[in-house]
C-alpha cells in the first residue's frame, strides 16, 4: 500500500513515514522544503533501510502535484504539508491562507480525478479556540481561532466535511494534534526550527546546550498549581503511530472522522523544566516574565476516542521525550 505523505520532510511528517515503512507501507514525500531539509529522506533510509520516493514539489503549484499522481498509484494521503507559525501567521495572513488553502484544495481535486479516496488531516487543538473547560473532547465545539494559523485549521476542517458530504467514497480524518515534542530516539530526526524557537521544548534544548542564555517562563500567575501554563505534550513518535492506527481506521470506509492525538495528561511549564532537569542531568536556569499575548491556562485532550476506535494511544512519557529532544539537539546544534 502506497502513501503520499505531504510535508514529509517536516518535524512530524519525517517521524509518520517511519512508522509507516516500519509497518510494511510504501512513502511517497512531496515537500517543498520551505521549512525541512532534503537530508532528511536519507536520514530516513539510515533509521528503516529503506529511502522513500521523494519530490520537491510544492502542493500550491498544481501541475508539478499533478506530476506526482501522474507517476504514483496512491492508495491514501497523509496531508502535513502547511505553514505552522502562529506570530508568522498574524504578520503574514495572506500566505498563510494561500499556501494552507490552495494546497489543500489542490490535493482534494487531484484525489478526485486520480481516484484516491483516503485522507488524514493534521489538524490542532488551536481549533478549540480557548478551552471553557478542559480535557477537551471531539465533541466540543470548534470555534473561531484566534490567529490566521488556526484559522486555516477551522477552514481546512470545513472544506473536508463538506467534502465527505459531496462524495460519499471520501474518507477523511481529522487529526486535533496537541502539544508534538521529543525526536527520534537514534537523534537523527527531530524539531529543526527557524531562529530563536517560540514553543517550549525547542527552546529548553537550546539552553540546555547553551545556544540560548536561560528560559523565559512566560507568566507563574495562572489559576493551576504552580502558576505556570499547562499543555498536554506527546511524544512525536507516539503522534507518528496514531497515524499508521488512522490509516488503517479508514480503510473500513467510515466517512469523516476526528481525533484529539494527545495524552490526557497535561503538564506545567515547571514541571517540564524539573522533567528535563531529571531525564537529561541538565540544569535549565529560567527567569519568570509576563504572559504572552494569547496563551492560555490549561489546554489537554481527552483521547478515549482514538483509543476506543483506533487502538492507539500515547505510550511515552515526557521523560522519553525530554531525553529524545535533548540527544538530537546534542546530535544537531545547528539543525539537519
Ligand atoms: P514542519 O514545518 O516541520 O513540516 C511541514 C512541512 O510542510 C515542511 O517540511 C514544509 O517544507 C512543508 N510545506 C509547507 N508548505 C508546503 C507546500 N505548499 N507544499 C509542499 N510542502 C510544503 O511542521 P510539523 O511540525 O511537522 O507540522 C506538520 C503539520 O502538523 C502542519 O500542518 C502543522 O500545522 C500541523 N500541526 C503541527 C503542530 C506542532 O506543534 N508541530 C501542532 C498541531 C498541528
Ligand atoms: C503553540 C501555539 C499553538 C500550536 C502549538 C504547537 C500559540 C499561542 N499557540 O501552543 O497554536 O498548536 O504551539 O506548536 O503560539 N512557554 C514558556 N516559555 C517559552 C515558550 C513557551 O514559558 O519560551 C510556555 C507557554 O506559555 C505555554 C507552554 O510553555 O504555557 C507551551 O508553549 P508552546 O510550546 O509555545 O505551545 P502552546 O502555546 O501550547
Amino acid at each position: 500500500m502506497r502513501i503520499l505523505v505531504t510535508g514529509g520532510t517536516g518535524f512530524i511528517g519525517s517521524e509518520t513515514v517511519v512508522e509507516l515503512i516500519k509497518n510494511g507501507y510504501e512513502a511517497v514525500i512531496v515537500d517543498n522544503l520551505s521549512n525541512s531539509k532534503e537530508a532528511v529522506v536519507d536520514r530516513i533510509e539510515t533509521i528503516t533501510g529503506v529511502k522513500p520516493v521523494f519530490y520537491q514539489a510544492d502542493c500550491c503549484d498544481y501541475a508539478a502535484f499533478e506530476e506526482v499522481f501522474k507517476k504514483e498509484k496512491i492508495d491514501a494521503v497523509i496531508h502535513f504539508a502547511g505553514l505552522k507559525a502562529v506570530g508568522e501567521s498574524v504578520h503574514k495572513p495572506v500566505e498563510y491562507y494561500s499556501n494552507n488553502l490552495i494546497s489543500t484544495c489542490n490535493l482534494l481535486k487531484l484525489m478526485k480525478k486520480y481516484g484516491v479516496h483516503n485522507i488524514v488531516f493534521s489538524s490542532s487543538a488551536t481549533v478549540y479556540g480557548v478551552p471553557k473547560h478542559v480535557p477537551l473532547y471531539e465533541t466540543d465545539p470548534v470555534e473561531s481561532a484566534t490567529n490566521p494559523y488556526g484559522e486555516t485549521k477551522v477552514m481546512i476542517e470545513r472544506i473536508l466535511e463538506d467534502a465527505c458530504k459531496a462524495d460519499k467514497e471520501l474518507n477523511a480524518a481529522l487529526l486535533r494534534y496537541f502539544n508534538p515534542i521529543g525526536a527520534h530516539p537514534s537523534g537523527l530526526l527531530g524539531e529543526d526550527p527557524n531562529g530563536i524557537p517560540n514553543n517550549l521544548m525547542p527552546y529548553i534544548t537550546q539552553v540546555a546546550i547553551g545556544k540560548l542564555d536561560h528560559l523565559r517562563v512566560y507568566g507563574d500567575t495562572y489559576p493551576t498549581p504552580d502558576g505556570t501554563g499547562i499543555r498536554d505534550y506527546i511524544h512525536v513518535v507516539d503522534l507518528a503511530k496514531g497515524h499508521v492506527a488512522t490509516i488503517k481506521k479508514l480503510l473500513s470506509n467510515p466517512g469523516l472522522v476526528v481525533y484529539n492525538l494527545g495524552t490526557g495528561k497535561g503538564t506545567s511549564v515547571l514541571e517540564m523544566v524539573k522533567a528535563f532537569e531529571e531525564a537529561t542531568g541538565v540544569h535549565i536556569p529560567y527567569t519568570i516574565e509576563g504572559i504572552r499575548a494569547g496563551d492560555v491556562a490549561e489546554n489537554y485532550a481527552n483521547c478515549d476516542k482514538a483509543y476506543k476506535e483506533l487502538g492507539w494511544k500515547a505510550e511515552l512519557t515526557v521523560l522519553d521525550a525530554c531525553r529524545d529532544a535533548y540527544n538530537f539537539q546534542k546530535k544537531n546544534p545547528n539543525g539537519i
